[in-house]
């Protein structure tokens, strides 16, 4: 299959590594407007979701029994957000169809047994994760990788999740580098397994910034939450456009690798990457 691969800067609405305390895990949710819930469309998703869908049946989708009225009213109120008539194909679940309108993986979560818990998910541009393994998990299990996440944030998180109102819509936006700009990445080990291969003076255009922009919405009618995931990315070479991204990048990466950052650099793993990183910021003179 052909590999379809994130926008490039020209027209890459964020810049997260611009955002102060960089160096650090964060919770940063901020309230957005209900016109932006979704962004302008990059890929058409009703081609290339059943493409991915077809190829990857258990990375991209799973859902647990219980959640089709949940999934549903995703359905109901992306068609409302986008001005469309709910239309679905017969045999293909609710959640699976509102994904076809919008370039965002879309995950619903809901409470069982007194834990938010990730009840279905459509998820063709994962990183480093899979629907097979994510759903029927809490927030505090799909969190177990991310260093210190239980004592620093899950009690504000499940606050949020519990007391989001249904018509405020959050936004929070991450980052990493990494040394592949397409959309479907589910497993680490193939890409790492590239990097050896990569010459300091490929750097540019070998790494890429891929950053996701998430939202976090209340079901008013089912109760759950629709925690959204949309992929963006561009090389390191796209930077040297933008003397102000630029440089903000070299300060940002400065930040993560010094001592601050251990928790950031680990979970990323981007000791990896410095050699590489550096080599292009000296060259690109960041
Ligand atoms: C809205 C509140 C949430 C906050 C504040 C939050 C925070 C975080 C943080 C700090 C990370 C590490 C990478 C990063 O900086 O983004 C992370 C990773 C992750 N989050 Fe969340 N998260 C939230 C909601 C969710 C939800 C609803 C899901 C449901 C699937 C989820 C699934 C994950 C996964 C799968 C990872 C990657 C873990 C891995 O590498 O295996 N998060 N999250």
């Amino acid at each position: 299959m052909e590999q379809v691969t994130a926008p490039r800067q020209s027209s890459v609405p964020h810049a997260p590594y611009t955002d102060p305390g960089a160096a650090d895990f964060k919770i940063g949710l901020a309230p957005i407007a209900h016109d932006a819930w979704f962004e302008p469309l990059h890929t058409d998703p009703a081609t290339r979701k059943p493409a991915t869908e077809a190829e990857h049946p258990a990375i991209t989708w799973r859902a647990l029994a219980g959640s089709e009225a949940g999934q549903a009213e995703v359905l109901a109120m992306i068609c409302a957000w986008a001005g469309r008539t709910p239309h679905v194909e017969a045999g293909l679940p609710a959640l699976r169809a509102a994904a076809r309108l919008v370039d965002d993986d879309l995950l619903l979560m809901e409470r069982r047994e007194g834990e938010w818990t990730l009840t279905a998910a459509s998820l063709c541009s994962p990183t480093y994760f899979s629907a097979v393994e994510a759903v029927g998990k809490s927030l505090t299990r799909l969190h177990a990788p991310v260093p210190r996440f239980g004592d620093r944030f899950l009690t504000r998180v499940a606050r949020i999740f519990d007391t989001l109102a249904p018509d405020i819509i959050l936004q929070r936006r991450n980052w990493s580098v990494l040394n592949a700009g397409t959309l479907f990445l589910p497993d680490p080990e193939p890409v790492r397994a590239r990097l050896a291969a990569i010459d300091l003076q490929a750097a540019g255009r070998e790494l890429f910034v891929r950053m996701e922009r998430q939202t976090l919405r209340r079901l008013p009618r089912t109760g759950g939450l629709l925690f959204t995931i949309r992929i963006w990315s561009h090389t390191l070479d796209d930077l040297r456009a933008d003397p102000g991204r630029l440089a903000a990048f070299a300060a940002a990466w400065a930040a993560v690798m010094g001592e601050g950052g251990a928790d950031v650099q680990a979970y990323k793993k981007l000791e990896l990457y410095d050699p590489l990183v550096r080599a292009f910021l000296k060259d690109a003179g960041g």
